[in-house]
């Protein structure tokens, strides 16, 4: 598929998401699911933890900006409001996923300070997970638990020590970033979802993973917000260890997975029931477009980029858009949320159909504007272990 064609899939696509996401918000005002029951997002079971609240609101953003549509914009700011309470929720490691694609999309399009309020206040909120001894925000299960998940909403820390001159918060957001990365990438670039430490002393115990197959096997979701959150690092703080980090992830995500671009859950896994989690390929595609941006070799550059063109040609495709499943009520078949508890199993999952959007929302901003400027940060691709 040519970058042409790609664009015009792009487009489609978004029509597409604007039905499914016009019949969501209509058919069930007030709704934000996480995944899909046999292709309907209302159903009564359980969430395992409440993270995906933003990611309506954001892919309502998303259409508002295609569409330049009052009613869309309506619905973007409505969504956004509903969850604004959550700037202060304890309970959960995602407040970057609750923030980032709805409040700070609103203050970017605004400037309006007070719609950026709630994003500083959920930075401040996410940096209270900060546990000294062990230098990690802990994940939403215990005290002792690091999850890889946090690269990816580390971002908030790192936006709010920024925009309010907060020293300790940026402190906070490095450290997690450097503990993760000590911790959670290994030598061979696979990442492991969940660390476990002492909460006496903070030593680092052990790896271990709920969504994947084994504590050292890899969680290709975990591989997906490890490449996306490592890359936003790199751009916040200019620090080449977490670019280069960044590289190890994209480079093991490619090697290990099909030239189409979709992964299983877990490349460990032996006979996998399932062939794809469609959710990792959309969170990889967005990472490696932006990692195709931040890079200054071209060829390593056109590399992600194209890696990256190739996973959203196959994710239009109608193997993974529903678009031939008129009851199906989700953008993109075939995402896994938690395979051992059973929830959104081979279904559509609303942060795969967000990611997908946005990952497609760059590709067009790239078609329509001049190309992105590069750091000038010189790296040396490094070296890594099999
Ligand atoms: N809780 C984040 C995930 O399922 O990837």
């Amino acid at each position: 598929m040519t970058s042409t064609d790609l664009v015009s899939q792009a487009n489609s696509a978004f029509d597409f998401a604007e039905r499914q996401l016009r019949h969501l918000v209509t058919n069930y005002p007030g709704l934000f699911p996480l995944y899909t029951q046999n292709g309907k997002w209302n159903h009564q079971s359980e969430s395992w933890t409440n993270w995906c609240e933003g990611f309506l609101g954001g892919m309502l953003w998303l259409v508002a900006k295609q569409t330049g549509d009052a009613w869309w914009r309506g619905k973007a700011e409505e969504y956004s409001g509903l969850i604004e309470h959550r700037k202060l929720d304890r309970s959960v490691h995602d407040l970057g996923f609750l923030f980032l694609p709805t409040w700070k999309v609103w203050y970017e399009l605004t400037g309006e300070k007070e719609k950026q309020q709630p994003v500083l206040e959920a930075g401040r909120t996410l940096a209270l997970r900060y546990q000294e001894k062990g230098r990690y925000l802990q994940s939403f299960v215990a005290p002792e638990s690091l999850f890889i998940d946090i690269m990816m909403n580390v971002e908030i820390i790192f936006y709010a020590a920024r925009e309010l001159g907060d020293e300790n918060l940026q402190r906070i957001a490095l450290e997690h970033c450097y503990t993760t990365r000590r911790y959670l990438v290994r030598g061979d670039g696979s990442t492991g979802h969940e660390a476990i430490f002492d909460l006496q002393t903070g030593e680092f115990l052990r790896q271990s993973t709920h969504q994947g197959w084994r504590g050292d096997s890899s969680w290709a979701r975990g591989q997906g917000w490890g490449l996306s959150g490592f890359v936003t690092a790199y751009k916040y703080t200019n620090e080449i260890r977490f670019l280069n980090t960044a590289i190890a992830l994209a480079d093991y995500f490619i090697e290990r997975t099909p030239a189409h671009g979709v992964p299983p859950n877990d490349w460990d896994q032996p006979s996998p029931k399932l062939a794809y989690e469609s959710s990792a390929a959309a969170i990889a595609a967005g990472g490696l477009l932006d990692l195709g941006d931040v890079v200054t070799d071209p060829v390593l550059a056109e590399k992600y980029r194209q890696q990256a063109r190739r996973t959203l040609a196959t994710l239009v495709t109608t193997e993974f858009l529903a678009i031939q499943k008129p009851e199906w009520e989700g953008i993109l078949l075939h995402g896994i949320y938690h395979e051992r508890k059973g929830l959104g199993v081979d279904e559509s999952v609303l942060w795969g159909d967000y990611f997908f959007l946005a990952a497609l929302d760059k590709v067009l901003q790239n078609a329509s504007s001049s190309p992105v400027q590069s750091t000038g940060v010189v790296h040396t691709p490094p070296k890594y272990e099999k």
